[in-house]
């Protein structure tokens, strides 16, 4: 398949996207309307906030913040995830998880509540207007914020869940890995799972080992658990001269979500030959390409799928089968799962 065929192949695809932030999310376009909202002039932010060089960690956590400061108000929160919901459908993408950290701003009138509120009423907008694209909430909680903000968030998730059928599904742990010890959150995590709501966990992103092993062995038997970027599993043994968490996680084929882009930006993988997605895929344990944030990495799910079937020689048949088998790792019902993985089997090669 030569260079453009490819291109078009991974675009008309349809695609699942498991692991995307909202506030990185963002387009040129809905960048420069967030930051007219905002008052600001264009062309400073926009240098500023638009990535396509790379950064690591630290740099890439810096800009989320500034980003966040332009997504304060109920008008920019709807309009950035309306935006978002329709370049994925665009991109044709089918079924999506989006997840956002729900923020407290006094200034504005700002609350958690209000916050996911405003999400999910840009979502019913979107399946009113008839976007050809599921979507679905996860309520993101910043490691940064500490166990009493994430006691919330969890309080919150199972409140909007009951009251929108399951359009709220769920959890992500995220922030800055390298703040606080996520096995403080061990009994936030139960608490959720026993409540109904599923759980995406950012972990082993950088090499906290004893912060992994001991939330995966906690909460894996107990919750509906995927993990975010997991960039470290498999590289544990070399640490410590063992291989528990790696086996831990293979024997119980937790899902994996890969953002290749995004691990390249932020430097936590050296280049695209040795990212763990291979790794996985060769082991045939669940692992699904994402984005993770399509504006500050300057992507999209089908430049990841461009880039994942140049790089391990992926034709359009494993492509497809592909992106079938992602289906099995949604949050969503048994039911949605049905109907799209029929639709995803109609698709012509
Ligand atoms: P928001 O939750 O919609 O405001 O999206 C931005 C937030 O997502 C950041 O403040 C982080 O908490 C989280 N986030 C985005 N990318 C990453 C990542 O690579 N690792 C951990 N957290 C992340
Ligand atoms: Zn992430």
């Amino acid at each position: 398949m030569d260079g453009h065929e490819l291109e078009l192949f991974c675009h008309r695809l349809p695609k699942v996207e498991l692991h995307t932030h909202l506030n990185t999310s963002y387009s040129p376009e809905s960048l420069r309307q967030l930051i007219a909202l905002s008052g600001d002039t264009w062309e400073h932010a926009m240098e500023e906030l638009h990535i396509s060089s790379d950064r690591d960690i630290d740099e890439s956590f810096k800009l989320y913040t500034k980003i966040q400061k332009l997504v304060t108000t109920e008008k920019a929160v709807y309009l950035l995830t309306r935006s978002v919901i329709k370049e994925y459908a665009a991109d044709n993408v089918k079924y999506m998880e989006l997840r956002s950290t729900p923020k407290e701003i006094p200034e504005t009138g700002m609350s958690r509540e209000l916050y996911l509120r405003t999400m999910i009423r840009a979502v019913r907008d979107c399946e009113q207007e008839g976007l050809d694209i599921i979507v679905k909430l996860l309520v993101s909680i910043d490691r940064r914020q500490g166990v009493k903000v994430a006691e919330m968030a969890v309080d919150l998730a199972e409140k909007l869940m009951q009251e929108t059928n399951g359009l709220v599904l769920g959890i992500d742990f995220s922030g800055d890995p390298k703040v606080g010890d996520a096995a403080n959150f061990i009994s936030v995590f139960l608490d959720a799972g026993r409540r109904g709501l599923k759980l995406g966990l950012h972990l082993a992103e950088l090499p906290n080992f004893e912060e992994t092993r001991r939330v995966l062995k906690a909460c894996c038997d107990h919750c509906v658990v995927r993990i975010g970027h997991g960039t470290y599993l498999h590289r544990y043994d070399q640490a410590t001269g063992h291989d528990e968490v790696e086996a831990f996680v293979a024997e119980r084929k937790i899902p994996i979500e890969a953002c290749l882009t995004s691990n390249l930006r932020t430097k936590t993988v050296e280049n695209l030959e040795q990212h763990h997605f291979k790794y996985w895929l060769d082991k045939d344990h669940p692992v699904i390409l994402c984005t993770d944030g399509k504006g500050v990495y300057a992507t999209s799910l089908t430049e990841e799928y461009i880039k994942a079937a140049r790089t391990f020689s992926l034709t359009k048949q494993m492509l497809k089968e592909y992106v079938i088998s992602t289906l099995d790792h949604i949050f969503a019902s048994e039911e949605t799962r049905q109907v799209l993985r029929a639709r995803f089997q109609q698709f012509q090669v």
